[in-house]
C-alpha cells in the first residue's frame, strides 16, 4: 500500500486585471511559488492556486473608457498576466478567472447557502464608496477624508442592497483569533484586526445595483454580487465546491492564504465569517506581507535616480533573467514588512550575491576540477579541521532552511544558503589549491579539496532549487549531475560524489556595471513613460481634466478662499496609533504647526524631513487617531503612489 502524501494548499490573491502587473504584484506570487516548490520537494502533495478578479465597477469604467466590452478588456490583460507567470515559470496548479462559468455558478450557490442560513437580508446602503478598492467606508474610517486603504478620494453613494450579517460573527471571530494565535500573522496585523473587530462590526453590503459587471444575485437579478464576496470564494470554487468536490475534499481547508497587508481584513474577517455562515471549515492561516514601495528615492543623485526606476517585471527579466529577479525579491525583503524597491538595490544584490558569490564559486570550482583532475570529480581520502568545518556547515544548512521556511522567512532561508556559499569560497582561499597543485606529494589533499567543493555545490544546488530552479539545473549540469533528480534528502549527506564529469558552462550570472545599467534603465523608464503618455493622450476624452475627475466646476471666488502657503517640514515622525499616517511639524513663516497626512506607505519620515511643501492652511482642523491636524499638504497621485508636491520658494510665501 502506498502512503498518502500530506497535502499543502497555498493561494495568492487573485489580481485585478485593470492594468498590467508591476514588480510589486509579482512579489506575492514569487513567494507562493517558492513555497510551493519547497513543499513539493519536501514530499507534499501541493495545490497552488492563483487567478484574476475580473468583476466590479472599476473594470466596467475602464472598459467603457477604452470603448470595449468588460470581457474583452479583461481577456487581453489576463492573457498578459498568464504570459508573465509563464515567463517567470510560476508553478501554479490552477488559474481561476472569476468570469469563468465554473466560478459564477459556484459563487451563486455559496450566496444561496448563506441566504438560506438567514445571513443575507435586503436593506438600503448609504455611505462613502472608494471605486478603485470597491469598498464602502464610514466617515470615521476615512483618513484625511480619503479611503483608508489606498488614500484616494471617496464618493457619496446610496443604493438598495443586500447585506451579510457580519455583525453576528464578531464574537466567533474574536474567539478564532484568541484560540489560534497563528491564524493571522504577522502579530501586528493580528492586533490590528482584533481591535477592528472589538470596535464593532457592521453588517456588510454585498450587492450592487449601480453597474452591471458582476455575477447576478441569484434571487434578484437587478443586483450583482459585491466583487469582494465574489472574489473571496475563488479559493473554494476553484476546488469545485460545491458541485464537484473532489479537490475540495482533498485540499480544503487551505494551509495558507498569502495576501498583501491591505487586504488582510477581507481575508481574516470577512472570508472566515462567510465560511462560518456557509458552515464550512476555515483556512488554517492567513499571512499578510508588506509592500514593495515603488519609486523610492535613492541616495545617488545620478541621472538614473532622478529619472525613476523600471518596475515592469518583463523588462527586468529580459535584462537580468528570471532567477536573478526572483532571488532579489526573496532575499531583499523581510516578510510582513514594507521595503523600498529601487533598481540600484536590485543590481547590487545581483552583483554581490549572484555574480560574485555563487557564480564565482561554481565557475572557479569547475575550472579547477578540469585543470587539476582532468574534469572528473575525485573521491576524498584526507581530512582536516577546515574540511570538517565546511562539511558541518554544508550538511547542516538544509535543516536551517527548513526552519526559516516554516516561518516564511524567505530572506533568512537564502541567507542560510549563502552562509554555505561564502564558506565554500573562503575554503578555496584557505586551501589554495593552486599551491597544492604544484606539489605532487599533496595530490590526495588537492583531490579532497576538489571533492569537497563539488559536494558543497551539489548541496547548494538542492537548497536553491525552490527559489531558482533553472540555476539549480544549470549548476547540476556543470557538475555532471544532470541525470540525477533533485531530492531534498540528498542535501543532508556529504559523501555522494566521485567520478562525475564536470563541464564548464555559461557564466551563471554575468557581472553588471551598475552605473551603466542604471543609466540604461533610466532611458528605458523614460521611453515607457513617454509611450504611456502618448497612449493616454490618444484615448483621452475631449473634456477638461476637472470633468474627468468628476469634480464640478468652481468659481474663481471659490478657489480664492483657499489659503496656500509654502511650508518647510522641520519634524516628521510616524503616527503612534496608525501605520498609514505621518505626523509633520511644518514651519510656515513665523509659525510652526502640526499636519498629518496618510502617506506612510509612500514616504518614510526621514524622506519628508526638510522638504519645502505647499500647505492648505485654512482647512478646518481635525483629529486623526487622537492627534490634531491643522491643514493639509499637497500631493500628486499617479495611481501607484502619492508624490509630495515641492517648491524651492521660501517658507511663509503665499502660493496663488
Ligand atoms: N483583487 C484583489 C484581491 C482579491 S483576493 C480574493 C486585489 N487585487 S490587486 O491586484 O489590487 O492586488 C493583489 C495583490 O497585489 C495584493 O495582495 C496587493 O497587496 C499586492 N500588491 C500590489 N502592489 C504591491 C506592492 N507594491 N508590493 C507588494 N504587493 C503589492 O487586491
Amino acid at each position: 500500500m502506498t502512503e498518502e502524501k500530506k497535502t499543502y494548499y497555498i493561494t495568492t490573491p487573485i489580481y485585478y486585471p485593470s492594468s498590467n502587473l508591476h514588480i510589486g504584484h509579482t512579489y506575492c506570487t514569487v513567494m507562493a511559488d517558492a513555497m510551493a516548490r519547497f513543499k513539493r520537494l519536501s514530499g507534499y502533495d501541493v495545490h497552488f492556486l492563483t487567478g484574476t478578479d475580473e468583476h466590479g465597477q472599476k473594470i466596467e469604467t475602464l472598459a467603457e473608457a477604452k470603448g470595449v466590452s468588460p470581457q474583452a478588456y479583461v481577456d487581453e490583460i489576463v492573457e498578459g498576466i498568464k504570459k508573465l507567470w509563464a515567463t517567470m515559470e510560476i508553478s501554479y496548479d490552477d488559474f481561476i478567472r472569476t468570469t469563468e462559468p465554473r466560478h459564477i455558478k459556484r459563487v451563486q450557490a455559496i450566496f444561496m447557502k448563506m441566504y438560506e442560513n438567514g445571513d443575507i437580508y435586503k436593506g438600503e446602503y448609504e455611505g462613502l464608496y472608494c471605486t478603485p478598492c470597491e469598498s464602502f467606508w464610514t466617515e470615521s474610517q476615512l483618513v484625511n477624508g480619503c479611503c483608508p486603504d489606498c488614500g484616494r478620494p471617496v464618493q457619496a453613494a446610496k443604493e438598495e442592497a443586500y447585506f451579510f450579517r457580519l455583525s453576528k460573527y464578531a464574537d466567533k471571530l474574536l474567539e478564532l483569533f484568541e484560540k489560534n494565535p497563528d491564524f493571522l500573522q504577522p502579530e501586528s496585523r493580528r492586533n490590528e484586526m482584533v481591535s477592528f473587530i472589538k470596535q464593532g462590526l457592521d453588517d456588510l453590503c454585498i450587492s450592487r445595483s449601480t453597474f452591471d459587471w458582476g455575477i447576478p444575485v441569484p434571487i434578484d437579478k437587478k443586483h450583482v454580487i459585491y466583487v469582494w464576496l465574489d472574489a473571496l470564494t475563488n479559493y473554494i470554487t476553484a476546488l469545485g465546491y460545491p458541485d464537484e468536490p473532489e479537490l475540495y475534499n482533498k485540499y480544503w481547508p487551505a494551509d495558507v492564504h498569502l495576501v498583501g497587508k491591505e487586504i488582510v481584513r477581507f481575508h481574516s474577517i470577512i472570508w472566515p465569517a462567510m465560511l462560518m455562515s456557509a458552515g464550512l471549515p476555515l483556512p488554517k492561516q492567513v499571512l499578510g506581507h508588506g509592500w514593495l514601495l515603488l519609486g523610492g528615492e535613492k541616495v545617488s543623485k545620478s541621472k538614473a535616480a532622478k529619472a525613476g526606476d523600471v518596475v515592469d517585471p518583463v523588462v527586468l527579466i529580459d535584462r537580468y533573467g528570471i532567477d536573478a529577479l526572483k532571488y532579489f525579491l526573496l532575499r531583499e525583503y523581510t516578510f510582513g514588512q514594507d521595503g523600498v524597491f529601487t533598481n540600484e538595490v536590485m543590481l547590487k544584490r545581483m552583483n554581490y550575491d549572484l555574480a560574485n558569490d555563487l557564480g564565482n564559486l561554481v565557475s572557479r570550482t569547475v575550472s579547477m576540477i578540469e585543470k587539476y583532475c582532468g574534469g572528473t570529480v575525485p573521491k576524498a581520502d584526507t581530512s582536516d579541521e577546515i574540511d570538517e568545518d565546511l562539511k558541518k556547515i554544508a550538511v547542516g544548512a538544509a535543516a536551517k532552511v527548513e526552519e526559516q521556511m516554516d516561518k516564511f522567512a524567505f530572506n533568512m532561508a537564502l541567507e542560510e544558503i549563502w552562509i554555505l556559499v561564502r564558506r565554500a569560497n573562503k575554503y578555496i582561499d584557505e586551501k589554495a589549491p593552486w599551491v597544492l597543485a604544484k606539489d605532487e606529494s599533496r595530490k590526495a589533499e588537492l583531490d579532497t579539496v576538489m571533492h569537497n567543493l563539488a559536494e558543497a555545490i551539489r548541496i547548494i544546488s538542492i537548497l536553491i532549487y525552490p527559489f531558482m530552479h533553472s540555476t539549480s539545473k544549470e549548476i547540476r549540469k556543470q557538475l555532471g549531475l544532470w541525470y540525477a533528480d533533485v531530492e531534498w534528502k540528498d542535501a543532508f549527506v556529504f559523501e555522494m560524489m566521485g567520478g562525475e564529469q564536470v563541464k564548464k558552462g555559461p557564466q551563471l550570472f554575468p557581472r553588471l556595471d551598475i552605473e551603466k545599467e542604471l543609466a540604461e534603465l533610466a532611458a528605458v523608464h523614460q521611453q515607457m513613460e513617454a509611450a504611456k503618455e502618448a497612449e493616454k493622450a490618444a484615448s483621452a476624452p475631449a473634456e477638461p481634466a476637472g470633468a474627468e475627475q468628476g469634480k464640478p466646476e468652481i468659481t474663481y471666488e471659490d478657489f480664492d478662499k483657499i489659503d496656500f502657503r509654502v511650508g518647510k517640514i522641520v519634524k516628521a515622525e510616524k503616527h503612534p496609533q496608525a501605520d498609514k499616517l505621518l505626523v509633520f511639524q511644518v514651519k510656515i513663516g513665523t509659525e510652526t504647526r502640526q499636519i498629518i497626512s496618510g502617506v506612510a506607505q509612500s514616504y518614510t519620515p526621514e524622506e519628508m524631513l526638510g522638504r519645502q511643501v505647499i500647505v492648505v492652511t485654512n482647512l478646518k482642523p481635525r483629529k486623526l487617531r487622537g492627534l490634531e491636524s491643522r491643514g493639509m499638504l499637497l500631493f500628486a497621485d499617479n495611481g501607484e503612489r502619492v508624490e509630495i508636491v515641492t517648491t524651492e520658494a521660501p517658507d511663509g510665501n503665499v502660493v496663488s
